[in-house]
């Protein structure tokens, strides 16, 4: 017997054919984003829509409006957008023509969001590239804000008939706004959130972020489950023991300690890209890929997680804080805010009854490392030789490695080649980068392009969001109500807290190594 492992690759072929889904261009449109001079603007927005204009993706025109309180010139914007772009960029050097006809789309209305006369400002502004530009009254307004900003914008936006309300699919000219994570505290936030939201946009108009569900390996997760035969009948309590889904960073907070110690791990990651992930793995196939098919099939997951509150909080759920959180800045010195958490959540369906579903996800670990594993169920019975050897025979996982070196992975038994009956597991590894050849869009590229095109698939709705919170809240309100035990704390570059390992050992089972390949 042996049990080292060995990997191998696996030649794979992007077999040509008609795409699934063929999506048209989309139409003409005006995006205005509020919060034009923030992190999320200079990071993730503009070199995602530079990239749509790259490929040649963006709606022919488009025109991009930015509002906020700089009081800088259009020129001077431009230039230092220019310049971030530059250093976020997933493809460098930047493309000067391609960013000039960026440019040459970008427009800026200064003002703060409270200012009437910001929005009569950016009511003329859009009048005019209407006219002059031929973007037909279609508007998509991004609000890349606080929440705490989103009554007043929404508030002025309707006074200043910049907003039209309508449940009718396929209206134009078209309105549509987005709105990004946190979608609330806890249920009742998240309820007042999407009641005031709702007031000025219908739920098609909505379109919530969630990151997570546009990265590419993400949304592959149902390709992988509904495009091949093969996984299906053994996606469930009969051949799966347990399924674990890791989001490990190794950075820590960084600048945003203000904003995550009022947060921690729990609303920060799990609420939101966890639970979505969970989903997407255990739904049902849905009737089609169309939006609410696929959303229905999620809020069902929500709908039948078991409830997890009061004692069995302590018991199901383990949190930590890594050394020296509190000391960064923003945080307060008595912080007991989690920046890492583990828990064992139950899915009460007939596919998945009896098997654990392990959440783990921190900050400041060993290494950044998202993933799905499936872990099957052992062999029934070992022909191999003695009882000893055939411990050595693992379990059959399957490994959706969401980020980084983004891929799938098989690890299973193999016979070692000689003349002896000698196994050994071994790893079969596909790796997008590898088998592809192209390197893998960022997550708000697809995202922005299917609110462009009014495909609201990929985006939370507001069952899925409320439905996510009622299972998140008591776990917040027991960790509320317990102020006296000691948060564990676990050291930067570990695996995190040994409580997070006995709390799956009860299970007879261990996390994956977060250094391991
Ligand atoms: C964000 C969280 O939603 O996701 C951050 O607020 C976290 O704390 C980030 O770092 C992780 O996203 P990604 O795409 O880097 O895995």
């Amino acid at each position: 017997m042996s049990d080292a492992s060995s990997t191998f690759g696996v030649e794979v072929r992007d077999i040509p054919g008609l795409p699934i889904t063929n999506e048209p261009k989309a139409d003409p449109c005006a995006l205005v984003i509020f919060g034009a001079s923030g992190d999320l603007t200079r990071r993730k927005l503009i070199p995602a829509l530079y990239h749509l204009m790259v490929d040649g993706s963006l709606p022919d025109p488009i025109a991009v409006v930015g509002v906020g309180r700089d009081k800088s010139s259009v020129d001077e914007l431009r230039a230092r957008l220019r310049e971030s772009t530059g250093q976020f960029s997933r493809r460098r050097p930047l493309d000067g023509q391609a960013w000039d006809r960026f440019a040459a789309s970008f427009d800026f209305v200064s003002g703060s969001f409270e200012d009437d006369s910001a929005y009569l400002a950016l009511r003329e502004r859009l009048a005019l590239i209407d006219r002059t530009r031929g973007t037909r009254g279609n508007r998509i307004y991004y609000l890349a804000t606080p929440p705490d900003a989103f009554p007043v914008i929404l508030q002025n936006l309707r006074q200043h008939a910049l907003l039209t309300k309508t449940s009718a699919p396929g209206a134009t000219p078209f309105c549509r706004v987005i709105i990004e994570k946190p979608f609330g505290r806890d249920l009742a936030s998240a309820q007042a959130l999407n009641e005031l939201v709702a007031n000025y946009q219908d739920e098609g108009q909505i379109f919530r972020i969630d990151h997570y569900l546009g990265k590419e390996t993400v949304q592959n997760i149902l390709v992988f489950r509904f495009g091949n035969s093969i996984f299906e009948p053994l996606w469930n309590r009969k051949y799966i023991d347990h399924v674990e889904i890791v989001a490990a960073e190794s950075i820590g907070v960084e600048k945003r300690g203000r904003f995550y110690d009022t947060t921690g791990v729990l609303r920060d990651i799990v609420q939101n890209h966890l639970l979505q992930v969970l989903a997407l793995c255990a739904m049902e196939p849905p009737t089609s890929f169309a939006a609410d098919d696929v959303r229905d099939q999620k809020v069902r997951i929500f709908r039948s997680l078991r409830p997890i509150s009061g004692e069995d909080v302590s018991t199901q759920v383990v949190r930590a804080q890594y050394r020296g959180y509190r000391q960064e800045d923003g945080v307060s010195p008595r912080s007991r805010t989690p920046t890492y958490v583990a828990m064992k959540v139950m899915v009460d369906t007939w596919r998945w009854q009896g098997v654990p579903f392990y959440l783990r996800a921190g900050k400041r670990l060993a290494r950044q490392r998202t993933e799905v594993s499936i872990h099957f169920q052992p062999i029934p019975h070992c022909l191999f030789g003695r009882d000893e050897a055939c411990q050595v025979v693992q379990p059959s996982v399957l490994t959706l490695r969401i980020q980084p070196q983004e891929g799938i992975s098989l690890r299973f038994v193999a016979k070692v080649p000689g003349d002896q009956l000698s196994v050994g597991n071994v790893l079969m590894n596909m790796t997008y980068a590898e088998a592809f050849k192209k390197p893998i869009s960022e997550a708000y590229e697809r995202l922005l392009i299917d609110c462009m095109r009014g495909d609201a698939t990929l985006f939370a709705r507001r069952d899925g969001v409320e439905q996510a919170w009622k299972f998140i809240t008591p776990i917040l309100e027991a960790w509320d109500a317990d102020n006296g035990t000691e948060i564990p704390q676990y050291e930067g570059g570990s695996a995190g807290p040994k409580e997070a390992d006995e709390l799956i050992a009860k299970d007879r089972c261990r996390w994956t190594d977060l250094g391991e390949g």
